[in-house]
């Protein structure tokens, strides 16, 4: 971690550079910006993360100073670097997209965020934010903080070490039925969402 400046992690993956969740992040990368972080923005997608394991990187539970792929440990470097880590990302089949469950799944690695007896994640922070399609309203909204809260803010960040870690729905991502702007209105509503999260967690002390 940065003895200076803090340092923000804002991970996405997204095949349309146009998404909504590549804006979100963009937006969500200013307002850390703004509050005083360096800002280093991974876009899977566009720097070509290959979500597929292999062999190579798989944990070795006898050995957690295996050396794993030059990708794993560039990418794993960036996440060490980062006193915030911010993964942005739409709900799909009420979990993560396969490239940014594919960039957990080889870069937060055993030994590398979990599995040592001083975690190398103490003090970190994170904030997951979840686009949804459905609306708040929706039969089916309470999945979306019900399934994906205790899976990844407990599963993911508590299991590695950061017990200071939120998740955040920003529902009606693709502004169903609105036109002109009452939908621009929508998705400003949602950006804002979003910066409020970020100055929510800022604002928190340390846990
Ligand atoms: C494969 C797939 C699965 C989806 N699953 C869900 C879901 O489980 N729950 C939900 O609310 N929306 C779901 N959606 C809607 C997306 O969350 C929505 O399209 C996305 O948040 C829009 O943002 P984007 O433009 O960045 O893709 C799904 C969309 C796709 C393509």
């Amino acid at each position: 971690m940065s003895e200076t400046e803090p340092t923000a992690l804002v991970v996405f993956g997204h095949h349309r550079a146009d998404s909504l969740t590549a804006a979100v992040a963009e937006r969500t990368a200013k307002r850390l910006a703004d509050r005083g972080y360096r800002v280093d923005v991974l876009d899977l997608e566009r720097e070509g993360f290959d979500p597929r394991n292999s062999v190579a990187d798989e944990p070795d539970y006898g050995n957690r100073d295996k050396h794993y792929t030059d990708e794993v440990h560039a990418h794993i470097a960036r996440v060490h670097a980062a006193d915030v880590i911010v993964p942005v990302f739409p709900v799909w089949w009420y979990g993560l997209p396969a490239l940014l469950k594919g960039w957990f799944d080889r870069v937060w690695n055993y030994g590398l965020t979990y599995g040592r007896s001083k975690s190398p994640m103490a003090g970190k922070r994170m904030l997951w934010i979840a686009l949804a399609g459905g609306t708040a309203d929706d039969q089916m909204a309470p999945l979306v903080q019900g399934l994906l809260d205790p899976q990844l803010r407990v599963g993911v960040s508590a299991y590695c070490g950061i017990p200071d870690a939120h998740t955040v729905a920003l529902y009606d991502s693709e502004g169903q039925g609105l036109e002109g702007e009452a939908r621009e209105r929508h998705f400003r509503e949602l950006f804002a969402q979003a910066e409020a999260a970020v100055d929510a967690l800022l604002a928190a002390p340390a846990a």
